[in-house]
């Protein structure tokens, strides 16, 4: 096996973790995490979420950090490599193919998200929230997705910076990671403040903490559980090729568990901020991915210097989803280097074009092409239901049944040097029958066969 990847090696545990918490903390945390909440009832919601990320999400981050570094390349040829040591058939490089997928689905829209959270930087800046009320704020949204040139500008100014940046690797955005990582959460913690002191904080807690299970079907269940591997980059290759970069010596448990408590301490304190604007403005939890920028503006629109803190948290917001998009692309990026020999710049290039025209796919679904449905869904709910509900999950289970079934034991014990033998073999429990068995039902339940 390969000591170090050829596309390069993490300094330090402290920047692999900033790098991986980099990803995980993103738009899923802050935009999408409230409002799948707020649309299927709150607290049995979120309990289910906290649970997959127990039981299905942590094992399963152990896996793929474990299995990229011990394959030391793109998830497609580390699959293959892992596969063939394992005497395993080939075929189980289409898993890296199924995460490469994923991750051009995925930026497709995120990019389209990030362009209105970029949008809004703008926005907050000018002025325009100013003692805003809830409706002048949810007509100002309104108005904005309406419009496709505007959101297919911002779109494309996100995918530059984005690819830019995956272009020259991944080393200046550790070191601005470093401060804007904290600087994000303390914004987030005064809005909690701002919340707490003018929403309607008790119901907003309550919403979000008391677990009313006859809220919840099973598509809520197949929601929470794929947005445990959402947030936390899980079951596409973004953790696995950031695990390709990840130092032999470092420990992998203790590192997985800073970054799965870090990521869900942002999505918490993102839904202790909204919800009690939520209740105080008598707007509804249900309103969809305009969740945050119908309901943060207000707060900044009545708060002390809310022009400038409001500027600076949608700046933050930009930058997570800049560090999350980053991690989405490499594994594809990666591959092209490594199998068709171009040049890291070429590769962006291509992978970003590519990225880019599916977006438009997003950009459209919010204003000319809102009717056009399959299923009772536009492109943009196709793409996250099909990318977050199937694909993640499917990914993460071929990870865990690889990672528990296939890898023999002594490799993964090796690989993962955990700090004792109980906790190995707990480990090994849970990707051999926990999580496999959860997703399965998971799954099941929802096409009605359970
Ligand atoms: N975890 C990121 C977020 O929460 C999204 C993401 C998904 C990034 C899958 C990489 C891979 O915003």
């Amino acid at each position: 096996m390969k000591k170090t990847s050829q596309h390069g090696q993490w300094s330090s545990r402290m920047v692999f973790i900033l790098a991986a918490t980099g990803s995980a903390v993103g738009l899923g945390n802050i935009w999408k995490f409230p409002y799948i909440a707020g649309e299927n009832g709150g607290g049995a919601f979120v309990l289910t979420y906290l649970l997959c990320i127990l039981a299905i999400g942590l094992p399963i981050m152990m896996a793929e950090i474990m299995l990229g570094r011990r394959g030391r390349q793109s998830p497609i040829n580390t699959m293959r490599v892992l596969a063939v040591e394992s005497n395993a058939s080939a075929l189980w490089s289409w898993l890296g193919w199924l995460g490469v997928v994923a991750g051009f689905l995925i930026l497709s829209y995120y990019s389209v998200i990030a362009g209105w959270a970029m949008a809004y930087v703008v926005r907050v800046a000018s002025g325009v929230f100013d003692g805003a009320t809830a409706d002048g704020v949810s007509h100002i949204f309104g108005e904005f997705i309406a419009d496709p040139e505007k959101l297919l500008a911002w779109h494309s100014l996100f995918m530059i910076i984005t690819m830019l940046v995956v272009a020259r690797g991944v080393k200046g955005l550790e070191r601005a990671a470093k401060f804007l990582m904290p600087a994000l959460i303390l914004i987030l913690i005064l809005l909690v403040g701002y919340s707490m002191n003018q929403g309607a904080f008790q119901q907003g807690v309550s919403f979000l903490f008391s677990a009313d299970f006859s809220k919840i079907n099973a598509a809520g269940v197949l929601t929470a559980m794929g947005h445990a591997f959402f947030t936390l980059s899980l079951g596409m290759g973004a953790i696995m090729v950031y695990g390709s970069y990840l130092p032999s010596r470092v420990s992998i448990g203790s590192t997985t568990v800073i970054i799965a408590l870090a990521d869900t301490a942002v999505a918490l304190l993102a839904g202790l901020a909204i919800f009690p604007i939520v209740f105080a403005n008598g707007l509804t939890p249900a309103s969809g991915p305009g969740l945050i920028f119908q309901t943060l503006p207000i707060a900044f629109g009545h708060m002390a210097y809310g022009a400038f803190f409001g500027t600076l948290f949608f700046l933050l917001l930009v930058f997570a989803a800049w560090s999350s998009s980053i991690s989405l692309i490499e594994p594809a990026v990666a591959w092209l280097v490594e199998n068709r020999k171009m040049s890291r710049m070429r590769a962006c290039i291509w992978a970003g074009l590519l990225t880019w025209l599916i977006g438009i796919g997003t950009v459209l679904s919010f204003n000319l092409a809102a009717d056009l449905t399959v299923f009772g869904k536009t492109f943009f709910d196709l793409m996250d239901y099909l990318t977050a509900n199937i694909m993640l999950p499917l990914g993460g289970l071929c990870i865990a049944l690889f990672a528990g079934w296939v890898m023999a034991a002594e490799t993964s014990a090796k690989e993962l040097s955990l700090p004792n033998d109980h906790i190995y073999k707990a480990w090994r429990f849970i990707v051999r029958y926990v999580s496999p068995v959860a997703v399965l039902l998971v799954f099941l339940n929802v096409i009605g066969l359970i």
